[in-house]
This record gives C-alpha cells, sequence and structure tokens, in this order.
C-alpha cells in the first residue's frame, strides 16, 4: 500500500513553527505562525474564555452528541457578531449555516457546498492569499483562479487593478475576500471600497466567499467587518466562514463557523440542509468545547464586556508594535522607509525583503518568518524589539544579500 507514497514537504507555515520549537538558541524570535503574544512572547488564555470554562465545567451534565450543525445557540450569536443584531439577512432569514471545527473547517465546507451548487464555478482569490486557502478550498475539486490584490510598490492594496480583474470574473464563479486584517499582507479595503466592490459584484453576478478570522484585532469588533456587513447587506448570495481561533484566543479548540446567505428563506434551508450533509460525510459533528466557551462569552454580559476589554488590549499591544518596529528600523542601511508597517492592519505585515535575507535572519539571528516575508507583529515584545532590530539592519545592510 504505502512502497510508493513519496515524502512530502512540511506545511509552509506550521512546517516553520516546528524548527522554530526544534531550535535550541535563548534568544529565537518567533514571527511565524499567526498566533497572538502578550509582552512576554506567551499565549495566554484571555480572562473570559477561563471565567467561561470555570463556569462550563460546572455546570456540564452531559457529553452526549450535539448535532450535525452544532450548538444552535452558538450559530445564532456567531450571526448576531458578524452581521451586527438586527441586519437585514438575519430579519428575513435569509442566511443559515453550521458550527465548524475551526476556520478550516468552515472554508472547507462552504468549498463542498458550493461544489455541490455549481460544480463548474472557479473560486478566485488574491494574490497573495493564506498559504492554505489554495489547498483547503482547491481540496473540494473547485479549480482556484487569482486576482491581483497586493501592490508591493505601495504596501498597499492595488484596488484599480483588483477592480479591473473582477470585472471580467464570468458571473456564477466565486471570489475569496478576507473579512478583515488581510492574510498575509496586512492591507485591508477601506469602507469606501468595499462599497464600490458590492456595486461591482451586483454588476458581474458573482458570489463573494468571505474568510473573517481577526474580527477585532484592526480597529474593533464593530469596525472591521463594517464593509462585509455592507455586502452581506446589499447581495443576494455570499457564502461566510468565521474563526474564533484568533478574537478568543482559542486556536486548539477548533471553533468557526460557515454561514450561507441564500435568495430567501426556503433556499437558505436547503443549502443548509447541503452543508449538514458535507459535515457529516467528512466530519460528522463540531467539537463543542470552543464553541461553548464562545456561545457563554457573547450572551453574558459581564463575560463579554471583559472579552471586549481584553481584546481591546491585544489592538493596543498589536498597534503598538507596529509603531515600535516601523521606528526601530528608521535610518536602516538600504533607505527603506517601513513606516507602512504603521498603516497594515492586525497581525501580519509583509517586510518585502529578499528570501537570502530571511533565510539569513533565521539561521543566524534566529528571527522566523514566512519565506514571502510575511512577519506576525504579534510576536515582537518590548524585549526582542532590540535583537530584533539589530538583525533586520545587519540584514538590510548587507548588498549582497
Ligand atoms: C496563520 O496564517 O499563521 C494562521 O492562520 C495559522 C494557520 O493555520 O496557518
Amino acid at each position: 500500500m504505502f512502497d510508493d507514497i513519496s515524502l512530502l514537504p512540511p506545511d509552509p507555515i506550521l512546517g516553520l513553527l516546528g524548527r522554530f520549537r526544534a531550535d535550541p538558541r535563548d534568544g529565537k524570535i518567533d514571527l511565524g505562525v499567526g498566533v497572538y503574544q502578550d509582552e512576554e512572547g506567551r499565549t495566554p488564555v484571555m480572562r473570559a474564555v477561563q471565567a467561561a470554562e470555570s463556569m462550563l465545567l460546572a455546570s456540564q451534565t452531559t457529553k452526549t452528541y450535539q448535532g450535525i450543525a452544532g450548538d444552535p445557540e452558538y450559530n445564532e450569536r456567531m450571526l448576531a457578531m458578524l452581521l451586527g443584531e438586527g441586519h437585514v439577512a438575519l430579519r428575513d432569514s435569509r442566511i443559515r449555516g453550521v458550527q465548524t471545527p475551526g476556520g478550516c473547517g468552515a472554508l472547507r465546507i462552504g468549498a463542498e457546498v458550493i461544489r455541490r451548487a455549481r460544480p463548474d464555478a472557479r473560486v478566485w482569490v488574491s494574490t497573495p492569499t493564506w498559504a492554505n486557502h489554495i489547498p483547503l478550498i482547491g481540496g473540494s475539486g473547485l479549480q482556484i483562479l487569482e486576482y491581483p490584490y497586493y501592490d508591493p510598490a505601495t504596501r498597499g492594496v492595488d484596488f484599480d487593478a483588483m477592480m479591473s480583474a473582477l470585472e471580467k470574473v464570468p458571473a456564477g464563479d466565486v471570489v475569496l475576500l478576507h473579512g478583515c486584517c488581510h492574510n498575509p499582507t496586512g492591507a485591508d479595503l477601506t469602507l469606501e471600497q468595499w462599497r464600490e466592490l458590492t456595486a461591482l459584484t451586483l454588476r458581474v453576478g458573482f458570489t463573494p466567499y468571505i474568510d473573517t478570522a481577526y474580527q477585532g484585532l484592526a480597529d474593533g469588533v464593530e469596525e472591521d467587518v463594517a464593509g462585509m456587513r455592507h455586502m452581506m447587506s446589499a447581495v443576494p448570495e455570499c457564502v461566510l466562514a468565521a474563526s474564533c481561533s484568533k478574537n478568543f484566543g482559542i486556536y486548539r479548540e477548533r471553533a468557526g463557523g460557515v454561514y450561507f446567505l441564500a435568495r430567501d428563506a426556503l433556499r437558505a434551508e436547503a443549502v443548509l440542509s447541503n452543508a449538514m450533509s458535507a459535515a457529516r460525510q467528512i466530519y460528522s459533528m463540531p467539537p463543542a468545547h470552543g464553541a461553548s466557551i464562545v456561545s457563554l462569552i457573547l450572551s453574558d454580559a459581564a463575560l463579554r464586556a471583559d472579552w471586549l476589554t481584553e481584546l481591546g488590549d491585544v489592538r493596543s499591544r498589536i498597534a503598538g508594535m507596529r509603531e515600535l518596529l516601523a521606528s526601530s528600523l528608521e535610518g536602516n542601511a538600504a533607505g527603506t522607509d517601513f513606516s507602512f508597517v504603521t498603516r497594515q492592519k492586525g497581525m501580519f505585515s509583509f517586510l518585502g525583503i529578499t528570501p537570502a535575507q530571511v533565510t539569513r535572519l533565521r539561521e543566524e539571528f534566529g528571527v522566523y518568518m514566512l519565506d514571502s516575508t510575511r512577519i506576525n507583529v504579534a510576536g515582537i515584545t518590548p524585549r526582542n524589539i532590540a535583537p530584533l532590530a539589530a538583525a533586520l539592519h545587519a540584514v538590510l545592510a548587507d548588498t549582497t544579500a
């Protein structure tokens, strides 16, 4: 059976985490996988999460199956958080979906349902996009194509190029968008650009597929999804994949959800039945614990307020580290202006250095980032900024790299 099976390369993101963990050097710096770290370089359990877990432990009476769609209350509360109470899609009962094992489960079930609905639909993803989007969505059998997004010259979105490319997408195809905190570039659309994109979506007739994994990590829980909410109030159909890994810090608990906006309530019900059937075929039903935590936090006023406060602290720490990195790199020998880092949103930025510099940073200085030069800004701390800046200054000064 396995005689001819070949050894695959490690995952580009999680494989780097393995290499970082295996590195014995004391001063190593992890700017790789997208996981929040506090000032001490720890990934803490949020206060509200700890409190919710204690309450669940005290009150839980059973571990019986929850059902294919997960906890209905969780799905309801997630939709209210994602879309805002009273959103037209909720009022008209046009949106239904399932709790999933993390954002990855959500993205895959979304793709499976799209393939069932329209097997020849192609999915257009931004250049670049999160490395796992392509295997996760492509693994369902859908063809993946790319549209221009990031402009290395301006370090922002090349909105004109994006709009001209999407203008030519055939009706019935699917366009994958990042709800906020674009992974890997940190370059987001403005609210005005979301409005223009919504108008184009309506004119051209493709279906938006929105991945939102960082709500609350840029400007605020409401602010970050204003563009996506606008789009979902205007378009007839949409797929929305969400993750609670980052904004609740419950990475290993695998809590997410995928929600389908359809033309009417009856169609939404039919789409839901297909999402449930796809989930049953792949993993049967989602794990309960992470979703129970989220549901409790979102339904309890005190827990919710504390979660929002701590999420605000996370956001300010990341923004502070963006400022610190940019100022620490001023006057570098390459003459590069790194102030763009302060304009980007969420956990990530592209440094835009050379592959040789990325390798040298890892091998000589123990600084780990993705080969694409994506850094996790949340891996920077007041303690590691000095060695990090020194390492970056050293490689930027090396004109041979
Ligand atoms: C990342 O982009 O680093 C995170 O979303 C973690 C992952 O699964 O890749």
